[in-house]
């Protein structure tokens, strides 16, 4: 049965940092951000936006822009580590946002920046499943990512959330049933639960992404192997590849592993061309906002799609996901001929409208945080956080906070 992605669309916070300010208040050569990272900039999310926020106005915007009734969605999942509770699940709040009835599954899920896999694997199980109902679930990724003000990790911060609606009839992205896998116990990147920033070894967290693509790679090469012709890399066969991208040169090193793995070796040329063609155009949006860990590999979908849709209709793509801790996955994808007119899926309405603000407005909301309170006029978000009473988090709709 086809099963696969049918709408998709991502959201990210209006105000961000540009990292050239950030390099010029931290010391260190704008350059070694800009290209050495690949970051231009990061969203920087406002006290009255949290992961419930983000998650629920890229949630209503899918089902609006697919057409699909909230009360017809069987499955809600979102996928995050940047919880808001140690118990009450971030789906149930936007359940209630979105208006999904009662008669559904929903939970939230976690394993770092995989989270967002493993809740889009397992919907597309779940639609294989219950063919005879036709319905759909609805998946988002979403979070916020923060390290310590300072710290090697602050240029790889970001926001968003990305959602995906999983059912029968695809106009985004057939989802492949193969995929290879790689899972291993290693300490590279960890938030403890009284931490709000999160912990990470910088260098061996790099090591561990690549180590877990050869992993994943090859075992889905393995896979493939019988359809190649002799010496024929599986790479040849795709269109585009997306990686997982807590900044963009991360990449760029993932597709060097992945042609050495793919072909035994490459040259420096070989690289370059296959690097240019088949991952740049496909970065640019997360060069803009940031790591958004769960979402980051979707919010590369998304940008290929509103930016490709047409001109890859039929193409077949391949995506690598990884989640620090770890658990890391390569599958592939088709885009359907719907894909040529799925339209807008949010990327550059998330970046058009965006103000860019400076380093002592950056500091002074990240030492707010995530208190609640009134969203601007000119918010582009379509749910605020107001904030938390008796222990209870309080939500509403932007426009009705901002008449009240
Ligand atoms: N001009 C141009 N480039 C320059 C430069 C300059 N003036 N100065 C330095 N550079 C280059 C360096 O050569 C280096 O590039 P290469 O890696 O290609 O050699 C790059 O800029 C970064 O320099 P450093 O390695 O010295 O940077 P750093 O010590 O500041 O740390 C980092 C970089 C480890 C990625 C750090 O930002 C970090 O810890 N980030 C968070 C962890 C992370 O994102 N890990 C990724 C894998 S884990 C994962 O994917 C899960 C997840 O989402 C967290």
């Amino acid at each position: 049965m086809s099963v696969g992605i049918e709408h998709i669309y991502a959201y990210a916070p209006q105000h961000a940092l540009p990292l050239p300010a950030l390099a010029e208040a931290r010391g260190v050569p704008a350059e070694k951000l800009t290209q050495g990272l690949g970051v231009r900039a990061m969203a920087v999310p406002l006290p009255c936006e949290d992961v419930v926020t983000l998650a629920a106005t890229a949630g209503a915007r899918c089902l609006r822009a697919a057409g699909v009734d909230p009360r017809t969605i069987g499955m809600l999942v979102v996928a995050t580590e940047t919880g808001v509770d140690h118990s009450k699940p971030v789906s149930i709040f936007v359940h209630e946002l979105l208006g999904i009835g009662p008669h559904c599954r929903t939970y939230e899920v976690k394993h770092a920046c995989y989270g967002g896999t493993a809740a889009l694997m397992t919907a597309a199980d779940w639609v294989r499943a219950n063919r005879t109902k036709a319905r759909h679930a609805l998946v988002i990724a979403a979070d916020i990512a923060r390290y310590a003000l300072g710290s090697p990790g602050e240029p790889t911060q970001g926001a968003g959330a990305v959602a995906m609606l999983v059912g029968p009839e695809p106009r985004a992205l057939f989802l492949s049933e193969e995929s290879g896998v790689h899972a291993s116990n290693v300490y590279d990147f960890w938030r403890p639960l009284d931490r709000r920033e999160a912990l990470v070894d910088g260098k061996y967290s790099i090591d561990c992404y690549l180590d877990a693509l050869t992993g994943a790679f090859r075992a889905f090469r393995d896979l493939e192997r019988p359809a190649l012709e002799e010496g024929e890399g599986l790479v040849d066969r795709l269109a585009r590849v997306l990686y997982h991208a807590p900044f963009p040169k991360m990449a760029a090193k993932a597709h060097r592993r992945l042609l050495e793995v793919d072909r035994g070796g490459t040259t420096d040329d070989l690289y370059a061309a296959s690097y240019r063609d088949l991952v740049a155009p496909g970065l640019e949006a997360v060069s803009q906002v940031g790591n958004t860990y769960t979402a980051s590999l979707y919010f590369c979908l998304a940008s290929l799609l509103e930016d490709e849709g047409r001109a890859l209709s039929g193409r077949r793509i391949g995506l690598f996901s990884y989640g620090s801790g770890c658990c890391a996955e390569f599958f592939t994808g088709v885009l359907p001929a719907g894909a040529a007119t799925l339209g807008a899926t949010g990327v550059r309405a998330s970046l058009a409208g965006r103000r860019l603000i400076d380093v002592p407005t950056y500091e002074q909301l990240l030492h707010e945080g995530e208190q609640g309170g009134r969203a601007p006029a000119d918010f582009t978000g379509d749910f605020v956080f107001a904030g938390i009473r008796d222990d209870r988090r309080i939500y509403g709709r932007a426009r009705e906070a901002l008449a009240a």
